[in-house]
């Protein structure tokens, strides 16, 4: 069985290292002594939506949470609410239900307008704020305008489904989608790893595993390289399977919206087979026709295969495409934080590699032509790693070895390898 959250969390959620409520020695009333907050006192319980407090977290220690929801638990006990609490140091995926007793009651704050001011506040922030942010911060949501950012936390406040069932795994999810109206009562859902339909009960899997036929994807194996396999699924052929997979993988993708219109996208799946069919590891989506040159639109790897080369394999894939259309291409923005960090490894290895076999002589406009990577993203992945110097009013790459030696140990692994001799493709064309 394979879960997950915890580890992204380790990773990239506590960087900021809050102290706990137990070590900070700062009294409830010194932290709610705050311009614009309001203390309220444990006898005000249960606690309201938007109050803030200290939360024992899976690490033992205590971070600052906004309730976001409140539910009476069976019992009907004065204290017995649960509570959906964010951790205000965490991505969104991490928000979960906590019982009364994780919740350290006298560091109880109500915010009185903080939504409003945060927001304004976050808003306001130059790039180059932002880009500090969402490099130890990672949260994700930069570049969604206020009214959205409002409307879309408002609507997918809570999670619905809590985990998942497909193929040999159990998985927990990240975020909230939003399956028909008939699966509002489900907390957890089944569903056939091949073609994707969801079911409320393991009975009703079961049943459907007989007769369900296939093995695979459908639509055509374009890669195949060992047990790697790549499918191509279109999603004007194969409707159903492109909105099964949409709801599934909102699950992971905390600011995508949903496309109910599948028809203007292919869906790449990658696979790991074996005697028992292709089972799915992850996917991209594309357009069939994009104006932004977007190459990509989604990427999810499936939690379980999470961490092992495979994103870095979809998004080298995703190049490859554009290669063979002559083009080059960008990911669709915005890039969720474990997106951003996907795609700034990806990037920085395949420049410098270049680099490195090419001293300086080499301009962004040919490292563009060579690696099907926009300009603009080339540019600023050598701004950040500061190998871009300005001489007489022209960029120029510093390429001195050792430099780069150190950037490529910082930028993690490369990923599994797309062999481009594997890949039989040719680029969409409208028929009819
Ligand atoms: N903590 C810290 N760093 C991480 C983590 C993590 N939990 N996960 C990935 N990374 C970074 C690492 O630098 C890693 O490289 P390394 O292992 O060599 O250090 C790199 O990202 C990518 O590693 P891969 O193993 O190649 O990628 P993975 O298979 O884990 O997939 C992906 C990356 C697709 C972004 C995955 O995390 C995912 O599906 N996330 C949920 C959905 C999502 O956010 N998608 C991107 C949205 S943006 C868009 O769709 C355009
Ligand atoms: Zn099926």
């Amino acid at each position: 069985m394979g879960s997950m959250g915890g580890s992204t969390a380790e990773n990239i959620g506590t960087e900021n290292g809050h102290a706990s409520a137990a070590d900070d020695g700062v009294s409830a009333a010194a932290r709610a002594d705050h311009k614009g907050k309001a203390v309220a006192t444990a006898s005000a319980l249960p606690l309201e939506v938007g109050a803030r407090v200290m939360c024992r977290w899976r690490d033992g220690k205590y971070h600052p949470v906004k309730v976001i929801e409140r539910r009476r638990t069976q019992t009907s006990e004065p204290g017995d609410y649960e509570f959906y609490v964010h951790y205000t140091e965490f991505n969104r995926r991490l928000d979960e239900w906590v019982k009364f007793e994780h919740l350290d009651l006298d560091s109880v704050e109500m915010d009185v307008d903080e939504k409003v001011e945060d927001k304004a506040t976050s808003l306001k922030m130059t790039r180059h704020q932002k880009r500090k942010i969402d490099e130890t911060h990672v949260e994700g949501h930069e570049e969604l305008d206020a009214a959205s950012l409002r409307e879309h936390e408002e609507f997918t406040k809570v999670k619905n489904i809590a985990t998942i069932e497909l193929g040999r795994y159990e998985i927990e999810t990240w975020y909230f989608s939003p399956f028909p109206p008939e699966y509002n009562d489900c907390v957890k859902l089944y569903f056939c790893e091949f073609c994707l339909n969801f079911m409320k009960r393991k009975e009703q899997l079961q049943r459907h595993m007989k007769k369900c036929d296939l093995k695979h994807p459908p639509g055509d194996e374009i890669y195949r390289n060992g047990t790697l396999s790549m499918f191509e699924v279109d999603g004007k052929k194969n409707k159903v399977y492109g909105q099964n997979l949409c709801y599934l993988a909102k699950l992971f993708l905390d600011h995508k919206t949903l496309y109910y219109d599948v028809d203007l996208f292919l869906f790449y799946i990658l696979c790991e087979c074996d005697d028992r069919g292709c089972h799915m590891v992850g996917y991209f989506s594309k357009e069939k026709h994009s104006e932004e040159s977007y190459n990509l639109a989604c990427i999810l790897t499936l939690p379980p295969y999470q961490r092992k080369g495979y994103g870095k394999f979809l998004i080298a894939f995703s190049y490859e495409l554009s290669k063979k259309e002559g083009k080059v291409g960008t990911p669709e923005r915005p890039l969720s934080d474990l997106g951003m960090l996907s795609y700034r490894g990806y990037w920085t290895r395949v420049l410098l590699e270049i680099l490195k076999k090419h001293k300086s002589n080499i301009s962004i406009k040919e490292l563009s032509d060579m690696t099907a990577i926009r300009a603009e993203d080339i540019l600023n992945t050598l701004q950040n790693l500061d190998l871009i110097q300005y001489r007489k009013g022209q960029h120029a790459i510093c390429a001195d070895p050792k430099v780069l030696d150190r950037h490529l140990k910082a930028a993690g692994r490369g990923g599994l390898d797309v062999d481009v001799t594997k890949l039989i493709w040719t680029p969409y064309k409208e028929q009819g």
